[in-house]
């Protein structure tokens, strides 16, 4: 049904609505002609936990999968929100080290010190505050699998401890003369240019070839086509989870949204819907979209 359509169809039923008094029969067409301008086709697509069916997406799953199932370093670029956090945990829960953790860690969030006892742990003693012998982890994700997100981020006399550990497989730990051998697979994540990073002489290069064997390009949002509407559905169903009622859109809500450009990806567009759940009564209108996504 057309925008069009529907909007006539929602006035005949006002004026029988204001002639006999009947909200609740009222809602009840409401929610019927919403699910018919906006109708989900089956199950939503999703591949490995990630909703998406467009050109690029299907592209993405197919490597993904081929990349799970080999060990090697992976390197995941894409702006931000576009879902590489839960592309690194696709490829530690669909390869061999499943059964062993999955360990992640913000390199822009920790101060350098602290990270290399957080990644290689450290002894006893070693620093103010080192109380007991701490695992790094390294040591405690062995046989899995260790995310360093915002690898960009990592200063540079990380870089040169982290590149040690890849070469020589085994760590120390800060205030320790033990090594320790490792065998962690690593995938790594960042929205920098680290080809360009490398070329100032902010990201060493040999490290950058030893994570980058291979790369998964995360498309934005706007290059994901038919990709929104899936989406929405998506969060729309985990909100009716959360919320405990059934939350619909109109066809006008949800092609401004497909219009709207989403600097912010797909954790945007989530906020985005979230924040109209609030508001709706119901069933997602433009007016609960807001500006800039739909202008009053
Ligand atoms: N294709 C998708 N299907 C379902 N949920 C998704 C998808 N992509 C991202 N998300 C959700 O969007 C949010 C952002 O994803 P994620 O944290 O993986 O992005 P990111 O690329 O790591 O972002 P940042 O660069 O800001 O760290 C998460 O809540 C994630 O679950
Ligand atoms: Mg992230």
């Amino acid at each position: 049904m057309s925008d069009s359509d529907l909007r006539a169809r929602l006035g005949a039923l006002v004026d029988e609505a204001r002639k006999s008094g009947d909200l609740v029969a009222l809602e009840t067409a409401w929610r019927e002609l919403v699910s018919a301008a906006t109708p989900v086709q089956g199950a939503i697509p999703q591949r490995f936990g990630i909703v998406g069916d467009s050109a690029k997406m299907r592209a993405l799953f197919e490597l993904l999968g081929k990349v799970a199932a080999t060990d090697v370093s992976a390197l995941i670029l894409g702006e931000t929100g576009t879902g590489k956090e839960l592309v690194a945990k696709a490829l530690h829960e669909h390869g061999k080290r499943k059964s062993k953790l999955f360990l992640a860690e913000n390199c822009a969030a920790v101060p350098a010190n602290l990270l290399e006892s957080e990644l290689f742990g450290h002894a006893k003693g070693s620093f103010t505050g080192a109380h007991v012998d701490r695992q790094g982890h390294f040591v405690a994700a062995n046989g899995g699998t260790v995310f360093l997100d915002e690898i960009g981020d990592m200063p540079l006399s990380m870089q040169s401890k982290l590149l040690r550990v890849l070469q020589e497989g085994e760590v120390r730990p800060v205030g320790s003369n033990k090594m320790i051998k490792v065998d962690v697979r690593i995938v790594a994540a960042t929205n920098k240019d680290l080809a360009a990073m490398c070329k100032q002489g902010t990201f060493r290069e040999d490290l950058y070839f030893r994570l980058n064997v291979i790369t998964l390009q995360l498309p934005p949002l706007r290059e994901r086509t038919g990709d929104v509407p899936r989406l929405v559905h998506f969060f729309l169903e985990k909100l009716a989870g959360e919320m405990g009622r059934e939350i619909g859109i109109t066809g006008e809500a949800m092609a401004a949204l497909e219009a709207w450009k989403w600097p912010g990806n797909v954790r945007e567009l989530e906020n985005v819907i979230r924040r109209a759940a609030v508001f709706a009564q119901g069933t997602i209108v433009p007016a609960d979209l807001g500006a800039p996504i739909a202008p009053a």
